[in-house]
Protein backbone atom coordinates (compact mmCIF):
# COMPACT_ATOMS: atom_id res chain seq x y z
CA UNK A 1 0.00 0.00 0.00
CA UNK A 2 1.27 3.03 -1.32
CA UNK A 3 -1.03 4.82 -2.71
CA UNK A 4 -2.55 7.67 -1.15
CA UNK A 5 -5.51 5.57 1.52
CA UNK A 6 -9.14 6.95 1.43
CA UNK A 7 -8.76 9.21 4.74
CA UNK A 8 -6.21 11.28 2.79
CA UNK A 9 -8.81 11.95 -0.02
CA UNK A 10 -11.24 14.39 -0.10
CA UNK A 11 -13.81 11.95 -2.06
CA UNK A 12 -13.17 8.48 -2.47
CA UNK A 13 -15.60 5.52 -3.90
CA UNK A 14 -14.70 2.16 -4.59
CA UNK A 15 -17.53 0.40 -6.57
CA UNK A 16 -20.14 2.86 -6.57
CA UNK A 17 -22.98 1.36 -7.96
CA UNK A 18 -27.01 3.02 -7.96
CA UNK A 19 -30.10 1.70 -10.24
CA UNK A 20 -33.45 3.00 -10.48
CA UNK A 21 -35.78 0.10 -10.77
CA UNK A 22 -34.04 -2.30 -13.43
CA UNK A 23 -31.98 0.40 -14.75
CA UNK A 24 -28.46 0.81 -13.48
CA UNK A 25 -26.84 4.35 -13.19
CA UNK A 26 -23.93 3.87 -11.98
CA UNK A 27 -22.26 0.32 -12.33
CA UNK A 28 -19.52 0.27 -10.16
CA UNK A 29 -17.10 3.16 -10.74
CA UNK A 30 -14.30 4.37 -8.23
CA UNK A 31 -13.08 7.77 -7.45
CA UNK A 32 -10.33 9.11 -5.90
CA UNK A 33 -9.99 12.69 -5.66
CA UNK A 34 -7.28 14.21 -3.32
CA UNK A 35 -7.77 17.62 -1.26
CA UNK A 36 -6.83 20.87 -2.35
CA UNK A 37 -7.88 19.58 -6.34
CA UNK A 38 -10.23 20.27 -9.17
CA UNK A 39 -12.29 16.54 -10.22
CA UNK A 40 -14.20 17.33 -13.15
CA UNK A 41 -17.09 14.40 -14.38
CA UNK A 42 -17.59 14.49 -17.64
CA UNK A 43 -20.42 12.45 -19.22
CA UNK A 44 -23.54 12.44 -22.13
CA UNK A 45 -26.87 13.73 -20.82
CA UNK A 46 -28.38 10.75 -18.73
CA UNK A 47 -25.04 9.42 -17.99
CA UNK A 48 -25.56 9.83 -14.35
CA UNK A 49 -23.30 12.60 -13.55
CA UNK A 50 -26.02 14.45 -11.65
CA UNK A 51 -26.74 11.14 -9.67
CA UNK A 52 -22.91 11.01 -8.82
CA UNK A 53 -23.26 14.35 -7.30
CA UNK A 54 -26.25 13.70 -5.28
CA UNK A 55 -24.79 10.29 -4.08
CA UNK A 56 -21.57 11.79 -2.96
CA UNK A 57 -23.57 14.57 -1.23
CA UNK A 58 -25.54 12.47 1.22
CA UNK A 59 -28.80 13.48 -0.88
CA UNK A 60 -29.82 9.54 -2.13
CA UNK A 61 -28.26 6.25 -1.12
CA UNK A 62 -25.98 4.28 -3.21
CA UNK A 63 -24.53 0.76 -2.88
CA UNK A 64 -20.61 1.27 -2.51
CA UNK A 65 -17.47 -1.06 -1.33
CA UNK A 66 -16.25 2.19 -0.16
CA UNK A 67 -17.75 5.98 0.10
CA UNK A 68 -16.07 8.16 2.29
CA UNK A 69 -16.09 12.41 1.53
CA UNK A 70 -14.54 14.67 3.43
CA UNK A 71 -12.51 11.42 5.56
CA UNK A 72 -16.14 10.34 6.91
CA UNK A 73 -18.08 7.37 6.01
CA UNK A 74 -20.90 8.19 3.91
CA UNK A 75 -23.13 5.60 5.62
CA UNK A 76 -21.43 6.01 9.03
CA UNK A 77 -21.71 9.57 9.56
CA UNK A 78 -23.91 11.67 6.60
CA UNK A 79 -24.22 14.27 9.22
CA UNK A 80 -20.23 14.69 9.42
CA UNK A 81 -19.99 14.65 5.70
CA UNK A 82 -22.67 17.10 5.15
CA UNK A 83 -20.99 19.56 7.19
CA UNK A 84 -17.79 19.46 5.30
CA UNK A 85 -19.12 19.81 2.07
CA UNK A 86 -21.22 22.27 -0.45
CA UNK A 87 -23.12 21.75 -3.17
CA UNK A 88 -24.52 24.13 -6.19
CA UNK A 89 -27.14 21.75 -8.05
CA UNK A 90 -27.57 21.73 -11.67
CA UNK A 91 -30.56 23.67 -11.37
CA UNK A 92 -30.66 26.57 -9.30
CA UNK A 93 -31.85 26.74 -5.64
CA UNK A 94 -31.92 30.65 -5.43
CA UNK A 95 -35.58 31.43 -4.37
CA UNK A 96 -36.47 34.30 -6.83
CA UNK A 97 -39.07 35.59 -4.91
CA UNK A 98 -36.61 36.95 -2.33
CA UNK A 99 -33.85 39.15 -2.71
CA UNK A 100 -30.14 38.07 -3.03
CA UNK A 101 -28.86 38.93 0.31
CA UNK A 102 -32.20 37.19 1.91
CA UNK A 103 -31.63 34.11 -0.01
CA UNK A 104 -28.03 34.66 1.30
CA UNK A 105 -29.00 35.21 5.27
CA UNK A 106 -31.66 32.13 4.44
CA UNK A 107 -28.44 29.95 4.22
CA UNK A 108 -26.54 31.71 6.85
CA UNK A 109 -29.50 30.60 9.30
CA UNK A 110 -29.65 26.64 7.93
CA UNK A 111 -26.11 26.84 8.80
CA UNK A 112 -27.38 28.00 12.41
CA UNK A 113 -24.92 31.30 12.07
CA UNK A 114 -25.95 34.11 14.65
CA UNK A 115 -27.54 36.91 12.64
CA UNK A 116 -24.70 39.37 13.15
CA UNK A 117 -22.09 36.58 11.83
CA UNK A 118 -24.89 36.03 8.99
CA UNK A 119 -25.03 39.34 7.92
CA UNK A 120 -21.61 39.43 7.92
CA UNK A 121 -20.89 36.21 5.99
CA UNK A 122 -23.48 37.28 3.87
CA UNK A 123 -22.24 40.82 2.72
CA UNK A 124 -18.76 39.55 2.33
CA UNK A 125 -19.86 36.87 -0.08
CA UNK A 126 -21.99 39.22 -2.09
CA UNK A 127 -19.14 41.70 -2.31
CA UNK A 128 -17.00 38.54 -4.11
CA UNK A 129 -19.09 37.87 -6.09
CA UNK A 130 -19.88 41.49 -7.32
CA UNK A 131 -23.55 41.10 -6.59
CA UNK A 132 -23.41 44.10 -3.89
CA UNK A 133 -25.53 46.37 -6.35
CA UNK A 134 -28.10 44.34 -6.52
CA UNK A 135 -28.52 42.51 -3.17
CA UNK A 136 -31.56 43.73 -2.24
CA UNK A 137 -32.97 42.70 -5.85
CA UNK A 138 -36.08 40.05 -6.50
CA UNK A 139 -33.31 37.69 -7.36
CA UNK A 140 -35.77 36.50 -10.23
CA UNK A 141 -34.48 40.07 -11.20
CA UNK A 142 -31.02 38.54 -12.11
CA UNK A 143 -29.31 37.37 -15.24
CA UNK A 144 -28.50 33.90 -15.47
CA UNK A 145 -24.67 34.74 -14.79
CA UNK A 146 -25.59 36.56 -11.46
CA UNK A 147 -28.05 33.94 -10.22
CA UNK A 148 -25.28 31.00 -11.11
CA UNK A 149 -22.89 33.36 -9.24
CA UNK A 150 -25.22 33.90 -6.14
CA UNK A 151 -26.08 30.02 -6.24
CA UNK A 152 -22.23 29.92 -5.17
CA UNK A 153 -22.23 32.31 -2.80
CA UNK A 154 -24.97 30.71 -1.42
CA UNK A 155 -22.84 27.26 -1.19
CA UNK A 156 -19.81 28.81 0.37
CA UNK A 157 -21.65 30.43 3.04
CA UNK A 158 -20.83 27.37 5.35
CA UNK A 159 -17.26 27.49 4.61
CA UNK A 160 -16.66 24.10 2.92
CA UNK A 161 -13.87 22.41 2.29
CA UNK A 162 -15.63 20.09 -0.32
CA UNK A 163 -17.40 21.56 -3.17
CA UNK A 164 -19.86 20.04 -5.22
CA UNK A 165 -20.82 22.16 -8.94
CA UNK A 166 -23.40 20.10 -11.16
CA UNK A 167 -22.84 22.07 -14.51
CA UNK A 168 -21.77 25.54 -13.07
CA UNK A 169 -21.47 27.11 -16.71
CA UNK A 170 -24.23 25.58 -18.43
CA UNK A 171 -26.34 28.30 -20.17
CA UNK A 172 -22.99 30.91 -19.35
CA UNK A 173 -21.93 33.83 -22.00
CA UNK A 174 -18.33 32.85 -22.55
CA UNK A 175 -17.74 36.29 -20.14
CA UNK A 176 -19.82 34.85 -17.43
CA UNK A 177 -18.48 31.38 -17.77
CA UNK A 178 -15.01 33.24 -17.78
CA UNK A 179 -16.04 34.97 -14.55
CA UNK A 180 -17.36 31.42 -12.93
CA UNK A 181 -13.74 29.66 -13.66
CA UNK A 182 -11.86 32.61 -12.18
CA UNK A 183 -14.37 31.52 -9.00
CA UNK A 184 -13.66 28.24 -9.16
CA UNK A 185 -9.83 28.85 -9.56
CA UNK A 186 -9.97 31.20 -6.22
CA UNK A 187 -11.91 28.55 -4.06
CA UNK A 188 -8.59 25.84 -4.87
CA UNK A 189 -6.37 28.63 -4.05
CA UNK A 190 -7.98 28.83 -0.64
CA UNK A 191 -7.49 24.77 -0.59
CA UNK A 192 -11.17 23.48 -1.65
CA UNK A 193 -11.68 20.49 -3.09
CA UNK A 194 -13.76 20.75 -6.19
CA UNK A 195 -15.37 17.98 -7.85
CA UNK A 196 -17.69 19.26 -10.93
CA UNK A 197 -19.88 17.80 -13.69
CA UNK A 198 -19.45 19.77 -17.15
CA UNK A 199 -20.49 19.10 -20.85
CA UNK A 200 -17.74 21.50 -21.82
CA UNK A 201 -14.60 20.06 -22.24
CA UNK A 202 -12.92 22.94 -22.65
CA UNK A 203 -13.80 23.64 -19.03
CA UNK A 204 -12.84 20.47 -18.20
CA UNK A 205 -9.33 21.11 -19.55
CA UNK A 206 -9.26 24.25 -17.91
CA UNK A 207 -10.10 23.91 -14.64
CA UNK A 208 -9.46 20.15 -13.98
CA UNK A 209 -6.46 18.33 -12.45
CA UNK A 210 -7.71 14.81 -13.44
CA UNK A 211 -10.64 14.46 -15.55
CA UNK A 212 -13.42 11.22 -15.75
CA UNK A 213 -15.49 10.45 -18.71
CA UNK A 214 -18.55 9.06 -17.46
CA UNK A 215 -20.28 6.15 -19.87
CA UNK A 216 -23.01 3.46 -19.69
CA UNK A 217 -22.37 3.72 -15.96
CA UNK A 218 -18.77 3.05 -16.15
CA UNK A 219 -15.92 5.43 -16.42
CA UNK A 220 -14.62 4.96 -19.97
CA UNK A 221 -11.44 7.01 -19.38
CA UNK A 222 -9.98 8.71 -16.46
CA UNK A 223 -6.36 10.78 -16.12
CA UNK A 224 -5.46 14.46 -16.62
CA UNK A 225 -6.19 16.31 -19.88
CA UNK A 226 -2.84 15.75 -21.53
CA UNK A 227 -3.61 12.18 -20.83
CA UNK A 228 -6.66 11.59 -21.97
CA UNK A 229 -5.56 13.36 -25.10
CA UNK A 230 -3.10 11.12 -25.64
CA UNK A 231 -5.67 7.98 -25.81
CA UNK A 232 -6.88 9.50 -29.32
CA UNK A 233 -5.00 9.28 -32.66
CA UNK A 234 -3.05 12.60 -33.58
CA UNK A 235 -3.63 15.79 -35.38
CA UNK A 236 -4.09 16.90 -39.04
CA UNK A 237 -3.89 19.24 -41.43
CA UNK A 238 -7.07 19.84 -43.72
CA UNK A 239 -6.85 21.00 -46.74
CA UNK A 240 -10.57 22.32 -48.05
CA UNK A 241 -11.04 22.88 -51.84
CA UNK A 242 -14.21 24.45 -53.55
CA UNK A 243 -13.47 23.28 -57.09
CA UNK A 244 -13.91 19.45 -57.67
CA UNK A 245 -11.51 19.40 -60.64
CA UNK A 246 -8.88 21.65 -58.48
CA UNK A 247 -10.01 18.77 -55.38
CA UNK A 248 -9.01 16.24 -57.92
CA UNK A 249 -5.53 17.06 -59.13
CA UNK A 250 -4.40 17.75 -55.52
CA UNK A 251 -5.94 14.06 -54.26
CA UNK A 252 -3.56 12.27 -57.08
CA UNK A 253 -1.05 14.49 -56.14
CA UNK A 254 -0.75 14.00 -52.56
CA UNK A 255 -1.66 10.18 -52.45
CA UNK A 256 -0.60 9.64 -48.58
CA UNK A 257 -3.86 12.47 -47.64
CA UNK A 258 -7.16 11.20 -46.58
CA UNK A 259 -9.88 11.85 -48.72
CA UNK A 260 -13.11 13.29 -48.31
CA UNK A 261 -14.87 13.00 -51.66
CA UNK A 262 -18.09 14.60 -50.68
CA UNK A 263 -16.45 17.24 -48.77
CA UNK A 264 -13.58 17.86 -51.38
CA UNK A 265 -11.50 17.82 -48.38
CA UNK A 266 -7.70 15.98 -47.89
CA UNK A 267 -6.50 15.27 -44.27
CA UNK A 268 -2.91 15.07 -43.61
CA UNK A 269 -1.86 13.51 -40.17
CA UNK A 270 0.14 16.27 -38.56
CA UNK A 271 1.16 16.92 -34.95
CA UNK A 272 0.35 21.07 -35.77
CA UNK A 273 3.94 21.64 -34.85
CA UNK A 274 5.88 24.94 -37.22
CA UNK A 275 8.09 22.00 -38.56
CA UNK A 276 5.82 19.59 -39.81
CA UNK A 277 3.65 22.61 -41.11
CA UNK A 278 6.56 24.42 -42.82
CA UNK A 279 7.34 20.73 -44.71
CA UNK A 280 3.43 20.43 -45.74
CA UNK A 281 3.10 23.72 -47.37
CA UNK A 282 6.89 23.38 -48.60
CA UNK A 283 5.00 19.79 -50.23
CA UNK A 284 2.05 21.62 -51.71
CA UNK A 285 4.06 24.03 -53.46
CA UNK A 286 5.74 21.55 -55.29
CA UNK A 287 2.97 19.62 -56.02
CA UNK A 288 1.67 22.91 -57.44
CA UNK A 289 -1.61 22.11 -55.19
CA UNK A 290 -3.77 25.56 -53.62
CA UNK A 291 -6.01 24.90 -51.41
CA UNK A 292 -9.34 27.24 -50.40
CA UNK A 293 -8.70 26.96 -46.85
CA UNK A 294 -6.24 25.17 -44.59
CA UNK A 295 -6.77 24.38 -41.10
CA UNK A 296 -5.10 22.57 -38.27
CA UNK A 297 -6.77 20.53 -36.45
CA UNK A 298 -4.88 19.17 -33.20
CA UNK A 299 -6.83 16.83 -31.40
CA UNK A 300 -8.80 18.28 -28.21
CA UNK A 301 -10.70 17.20 -25.40
CA UNK A 302 -14.04 16.86 -27.79
CA UNK A 303 -12.12 14.55 -29.82
CA UNK A 304 -11.57 11.95 -26.64
CA UNK A 305 -14.95 12.46 -25.54
CA UNK A 306 -16.56 11.49 -28.64
CA UNK A 307 -13.88 8.35 -29.12
CA UNK A 308 -15.06 7.32 -25.72
CA UNK A 309 -18.47 8.24 -26.00
CA UNK A 310 -19.11 6.47 -29.54
CA UNK A 311 -20.87 9.43 -30.35
CA UNK A 312 -19.32 9.57 -34.00
CA UNK A 313 -22.84 11.73 -35.63
CA UNK A 314 -20.96 14.44 -34.12
CA UNK A 315 -19.24 17.23 -36.87
CA UNK A 316 -16.96 18.61 -34.15
CA UNK A 317 -14.80 21.43 -36.04
CA UNK A 318 -13.05 23.59 -33.45
CA UNK A 319 -9.92 24.40 -35.92
CA UNK A 320 -7.50 27.47 -36.20
CA UNK A 321 -7.63 28.65 -40.03
CA UNK A 322 -4.26 29.35 -40.68
CA UNK A 323 -4.72 31.29 -44.12
N1 LIG B 1 -35.24 9.56 -9.59
C1 LIG B 1 -35.00 8.88 -10.69
N2 LIG B 1 -35.76 7.84 -11.04
C2 LIG B 1 -35.51 7.11 -12.14
N3 LIG B 1 -34.50 7.36 -13.00
C3 LIG B 1 -33.70 8.40 -12.71
C4 LIG B 1 -33.89 9.21 -11.55
N4 LIG B 1 -32.93 10.14 -11.53
C5 LIG B 1 -32.18 9.93 -12.63
N5 LIG B 1 -32.62 8.88 -13.33
C6 LIG B 1 -32.02 8.36 -14.56
O1 LIG B 1 -30.65 8.13 -14.32
C7 LIG B 1 -29.89 8.45 -15.47
C8 LIG B 1 -28.80 9.43 -15.09
O2 LIG B 1 -29.36 10.67 -14.77
P1 LIG B 1 -28.48 11.91 -14.32
O3 LIG B 1 -29.42 13.02 -14.00
O4 LIG B 1 -27.54 11.49 -13.25
O5 LIG B 1 -27.66 12.21 -15.63
P2 LIG B 1 -26.66 13.43 -15.95
O6 LIG B 1 -25.38 12.81 -16.38
O7 LIG B 1 -26.64 14.37 -14.82
O8 LIG B 1 -27.36 14.08 -17.23
P3 LIG B 1 -27.45 15.64 -17.69
O9 LIG B 1 -26.20 15.91 -18.43
O10 LIG B 1 -28.63 15.64 -18.60
O11 LIG B 1 -27.64 16.48 -16.46
C9 LIG B 1 -30.87 8.98 -16.49
O12 LIG B 1 -31.18 7.95 -17.38
C10 LIG B 1 -32.08 9.36 -15.68
O13 LIG B 1 -33.25 9.24 -16.43
MG1 LIG C 1 -27.14 16.33 -14.58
Amino acid sequence: MTTTTSHSLAIAAKGLRKAYGDKTVLDGIDLAVPAGTVFALLGPNGAGKTTAVKILSTLIGADADDLHVGGHDLAADPQAVRAAIGVTGQFSAVDGLITGEENMLLMAGLHHLSRSEGRRVAAELLERFDLTEAAKKPASTYSGGMKRRLDIAMTLVGDPRIIFLDEPTTGLDPRSRHTMWGIIRELVTGGVTVFLTTQYLEEADELADRIAVLNDGRIAAEGTAKELKRLIPGGHVRLRFTDPAAYRSAATALREAARDDDALTLQIPSDGSQRELRAILDWLDTAGVTADELTVHTPDLDDVFFALTGDTTATHQPEETVR
